[in-house]
C-alpha cells in the first residue's frame, strides 16, 4: 500500500431533520453574516430555502442571498460570489444544492480572501489558497460527494476548460435524504451514476492485490446499483435514497482512495466534454464509461471479472468484456443516455468537437493503461 495521512474536516449530520440539528449546533461558532447560496430556484420552490432562512434568522444571523448558481459552475460566477462575500463581510457560506452549488461556494470561500486570480494561482503558479471563509453544505441533490471533500470542479468559459481546483472543504454537511425527494428522476439517476463512476474509477486505478480500498469500493458500487434499482421501482423509496446519499459521500470522502492510486480517466474526458457542451456530468459519464472500459478491459482482466461478479452477479471468472456488457445493460435499464447525441448540449457534438475534447482533456497515468489522445478520440467517436 502507499503511505497516506487520513483526517477529515467535515462533520456530517445525516437523516431527516438534520438541517435543524446541524444549524442549531454549528451556527454559534460563526459571526453574524451568512451567505446563503443556491442554484436556479429548485430549493426556493420546494421550501428548503425558506426553512433554512428561518433557522438562520432564529439564530440571529444576517442572510445575504447568492442565487443562480448554474450546473457546471463557471469561474465568472465564482467572481460574482466572491465580490458579494467581501462586500457583505461574510462569516459563513452555506451552500444549499447539489455539487454545482457546493463546488462554486468552495472556490468563492477562497477567492473572497485574496485579490489574486485563483485560476492562475492554482494552474499557472501551482500554489493553493492559504485562507478561506468557513463554509457548510446542505445537500439537496446527491451523487457528487462534493459535500465531503475539498475539491471543486469549475468551468473557465474563456479557456474552454473544466477542471478540478483545490478549495475549502465544508466544515459541516447536512445530508437529509428527504431533501432529495423533489429531484427529477433523471437527476437522481445521473447523480447516482456519478457515485458509481467514482467508486469504479477509484477501483480501476492501479493497486496492489487484496487492497482493502478495492473491497470497500466494490461494496459501495454494489450498494449503489441495488439502490438505483430500488428507486427505479419506487421513486419515493426513502431508504434507497438514504443509501444512495451515503454511497455518494463514501465514494468521495477519501476512504476509497486511501493507500492506492486512482484512475478517473473517464472523468477527465467527461469534464472536457462538459467544457464544450455544458452537458450533465453523470449523463456524460454514463455515455463514456462503457466505451472507455471496452478499450481497457483486457488490461485489468481480473478486476473487471471481479466487478462483474460482485456488482452485477456474473459467474466467477467471466470474461472481462462481460462486466462491461453488464454495465452497459444497467445504464440502458436506468434510461440513462447511451449515445452522445442524447446529451443536452449547447453545441453540436460532431467529430471536430470530439477532437478538441480529446486534445485538451487530462491523461491519467495511473489507470490500467495510459491512453493516447488518439485513443481518447476513438473512444469518443465510438459514443456518437
Ligand atoms: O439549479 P436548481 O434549480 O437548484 O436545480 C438543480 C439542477 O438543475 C436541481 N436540484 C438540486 N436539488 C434539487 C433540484 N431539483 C429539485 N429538487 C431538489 N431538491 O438538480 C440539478 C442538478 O444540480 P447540480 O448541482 O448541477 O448536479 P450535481 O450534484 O450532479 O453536480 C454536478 C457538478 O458537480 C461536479 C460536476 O462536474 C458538476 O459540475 N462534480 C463535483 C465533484 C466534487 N466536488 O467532488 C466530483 C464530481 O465528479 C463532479 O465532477
Ligand atoms: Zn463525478
Amino acid at each position: 500500500m502507499q503511505s497516506f495521512v487520513y483526517s477529515y474536516p467535515t462533520k456530517v449530520y445525516f437523516g431527516q431533520g438534520a438541517a435543524r440539528q446541524a444549524l442549531e449546533a454549528e451556527l454559534a461558532s460563526y459571526g453574524p453574516g451568512v451567505m446563503l447560496a443556491c442554484g436556479g430556484g429548485s430549493v426556493k420552490r420546494n421550501g428548503i430555502y425558506d426553512a433554512i432562512v428561518k433557522l438562520l434568522r432564529d439564530a440571529g444571523k444576517t442572510v445575504t442571498d447568492f442565487g443562480g448558481i448554474m450546473s457546471n459552475p463557471t469561474y465568472a460566477k465564482v467572481q460574482e460570489g466572491a465580490k458579494l462575500a467581501r462586500a457583505h463581510k461574510i462569516d459563513l457560506i452555506l451552500a444549499v444544492g447539489g455539487g454545482s452549488v457546493i463546488d462554486c461556494c468552495k472556490i468563492v470561500a477562497a477567492q473572497a480572501k485574496t485579490d489574486e486570480d485563483l485560476w492562475e494561482m492554482e494552474f499557472t503558479h501551482h500554489r493553493l489558497p492559504a485562507d478561506v471563509i468557513p463554509m457548510g453544505a446542505v445537500v439537496t441533490a446527491s451523487g457528487t460527494g462534493a459535500e465531503m471533500n475539498g475539491g471543486a470542479v469549475i468551468t473557465s468559459e474563456g479557456q474552454k476548460r473544466k477542471a478540478g481546483m483545490a478549495a475549502a472543504a465544508p466544515r459541516f454537511a447536512v445530508l437529509d435524504p428527504a431533501y432529495t425527494l423533489t429531484l427529477p428522476m433523471s437527476q437522481v439517476l445521473s447523480g447516482a451514476f456519478d457515485t458509481l463512476s467514482h467508486a469504479m474509477e477509484t477501483y480501476f486505478g492501479r493497486s496492489d492485490a487484496d487492497n482493502v480500498s478495492d473491497d470497500v469500493a466494490l461494496a459501495v458500487m454494489r450498494n449503489t446499483v441495488v439502490n438505483m434499482r430500488r428507486v427505479l421501482k419506487d421513486k419515493d423509496d426513502l431508504e434507497a435514497r438514504s443509501n444512495l446519499m451515503w454511497d455518494a459521500a463514501m465514494a468521495e470522502n477519501g476512504i476509497l482512495k486511501a493507500g492506492r492510486k486512482t484512475d478517473f480517466q473517464a472523468h477527465q474526458i467527461e469534464h472536457q466534454l462538459g467544457a464544450y457542451t455544458d452537458c450533465n456530468h453523470g449523463q456524460g459519464l454514463a455515455v463514456i464509461h462503457p466505451a472507455y472500459y471496452r478499450r481497457i478491459a483486457g488490461d485489468a482482466p481480473e478486476k473487471f471479472a471481479r466487478l462483474g461478479q460482485v456488482v452485477f452477479g456474473l459467474p466467477a471468472g467471466a470474461a472481462p468484456q462481460a462486466a462491461v456488457d453488464a454495465l452497459a445493460a444497467f445504464i440502458a435499464e436506468c434510461g440513462l443516455p447511451t449515445r452522445l447525441g442524447q446529451l443536452r448540449s449547447t453545441a453540436v457534438i460532431d467529430k471536430d468537437l470530439l477532437r478538441k475534447v480529446a486534445d485538451s482533456c487530462s491523461l491519467i497515468p495511473t489507470n490500467p493503461r495510459p491512453l493516447t489522445r488518439d485513443e481518447v478520440y476513438d473512444i469518443l467517436c465510438a459514443c456518437l
